[in-house]
């Protein structure tokens, strides 16, 4: 048993999780929630505050893994949602919400022409891929090693490539997540290290004629929560110009970061976009958008239906209307005002780390930022890698918050905030670091 749970209470949460466990491979739908000894069932939650059934109340730095840029239960998305379900769910005739929504987000960013809806970010990584091969008629995707873009099989390779089998950093395997993907899968992903334009290019440059899009995050959170450089990504746009591939950015988590995006950064735009996340206001979404001269290729009005796309839930409604109403509210001033909590957090951590002298590093962007064991902040996936004694102190660490300090955070030490959140919040968030920095201190020097 953890050592911060009290061995002789018994709670709730555990008793509903041994009949989970009976149901449901691991008691869990999604690992993200799995957690030893056993997770903590939710009862309600408001704001940035999170109460399990146990009657424990905690901050809420994970936001479902960064989708609740409102927090819980935000009044004017329960309100529109409320209205909508009662007028009805789902349809088999189009709906106004899901025009409206289009609207709003074409209006949002330049790159943004034309906006299909589906209901994850893997999914939208999905369609954004077949997009890209019917359009270019070309197979194979370059992706980053270590990315993570969703579970379909090819946005995933090497997402946990390790150094027993990522190979040369020349030429990286291409390494598959789940037991039993096809080889022509893996065969049909090229791997390249992120931010280094020499290596990438000479990778890409090895099947100049196959790739149908260069797949990327401007700040994958696996490899590091690093910002992709403005060379890195003008050399990836200049290369698919001139090879008839497409630059194709996963903005799911990484939308939250400025009014259009991460890409109101570059000078240079990408084709299609994924989104995901925020874009629900806390419902199940996904959508790609991009060019229209790409997009057109799933317009069923055209006579060679180049791709054909469905989904019984995709622009249901109820998922319409509160994405529409969280990103009205998410609006320039708002976004301006979260980033600058996130940095006064960033900077309170920082003086943390410093006064309790711990070699501890953090990278982010925008809303999100990512803690690191190491004093020198990772550039690359293979730096920003976690070994198992690095990752056991992480858990470590985590249950410390959890427990101790009655915070949420994401497993990988990162933290994703929300608008609701204030000053008060970033106090407390920096000084339970400063206590735990201080806790752990001989531990953290050891995995160095
Ligand atoms: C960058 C990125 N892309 C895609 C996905 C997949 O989104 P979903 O979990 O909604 O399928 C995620 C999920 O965490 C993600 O972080």
């Amino acid at each position: 048993m953890n050592e911060s749970l009290n061995s002789n209470k018994q709670y709730k949460s555990e008793e509903l999780y041994n009949e989970a466990r009976h149901l449901i491979p691991g008691g869990v739908s999604r690992n993200t929630v799995f957690h030893k000894p056993f997770p903590h069932y939710v009862k309600q939650a408001s704001g940035c505050y999170v109460t399990d059934i146990d009657g424990v109340e905690r901050i809420d730095f994970a936001n479902n893994m960064a989708s609740l840029i409102h927090g819980h239960a935000f009044p004017p998305i329960v309100e529109g949602v409320t209205e909508q379900i009662k007028r009805g769910t789902a349809f088999t005739i189009a709906t106004e919400p899901e025009l409206d929504f289009a609207r709003l987000l074409c209006n949002r960013a330049s790159s943004f022409e034309k906006i299909r809806f589906v209901n994850s970010g893997t999914e939208a990584v999905m369609a954004m891929i077949k997009a890209s091969r019917a359009f270019t008629g070309k197979e194979k995707i370059a992706k980053a090693e270590g990315a993570y873009h969703g579970t379909y099989d090819f946005a995933e390779v090497s997402q946990k490539a390790k150094p027993e089998n990522w190979g040369d950093i020349n030429k990286p395997n291409s390494v598959p997540v789940a037991s039993g993907t096809p080889k022509n899968v893996l065969n049909d992903v090229v791997i390249f290290p992120y931010n280094d334009v020499e290596r990438t290019l000479s990778l890409l440059n090895q099947h100049k004629d196959e790739i149908a899009c260069v797949l990327i995050d401007p700040v994958p959170h696996r490899v590091g929560l690093v910002k992709g450089n403005d060379e890195f990504i003008e050399a990836l746009y200049k290369w698919t110009r001139e090879n008839d591939a497409l630059l194709v950015f996963d903005e799911v988590v990484t939308f939250r970061v400025n009014y259009s995006g991460t890409q109101e950064n570059y000078t240079v735009k990408p084709d299609l976009t994924a989104l995901g996340k925020i874009i629900g206001g806390g419902f199940p979404v996904g959508a790609f958008t991009g060019r229209s001269d790409i997009m057109e290729i799933l317009d069923p009005h055209q006579k060679n239906l180049l791709f054909p796309h469905s989904g019984t839930f995709s622009a249901n409604p109820v998922t319409m209307t509160a994405g529409r109403i969280a990103m009205e509210h998410f609006d320039e001033q708002a976004v301006q005002n979260i980033n600058a909590l996130t940095q006064k957090a960033i900077d309170q951590i920082s003086e943390a780390i410093g006064v309790a002298g711990v070699p501890m590093s953090i990278t982010g962007a925008g809303s999100m930022f990512r803690m690191h064991l190491r004093a020198e902040p990772p550039t690359t996936y293979r730096e920003a890698y976690q070994t198992k004694e690095a990752e056991a102190l992480i858990t470590k660490m985590l249950d410390y918050l959890f427990y101790e300090e009655n915070l949420m955070m994401i497993n990988t030490l990162a933290c994703m905030f929300s608008t609701v959140m204030t000053q008060k919040e970033v106090d407390i968030l920096s000084d339970a670091m400063l206590r735990m920095f201080k806790k752990f201190k001989p531990e953290i020097e050891q995995i160095q």
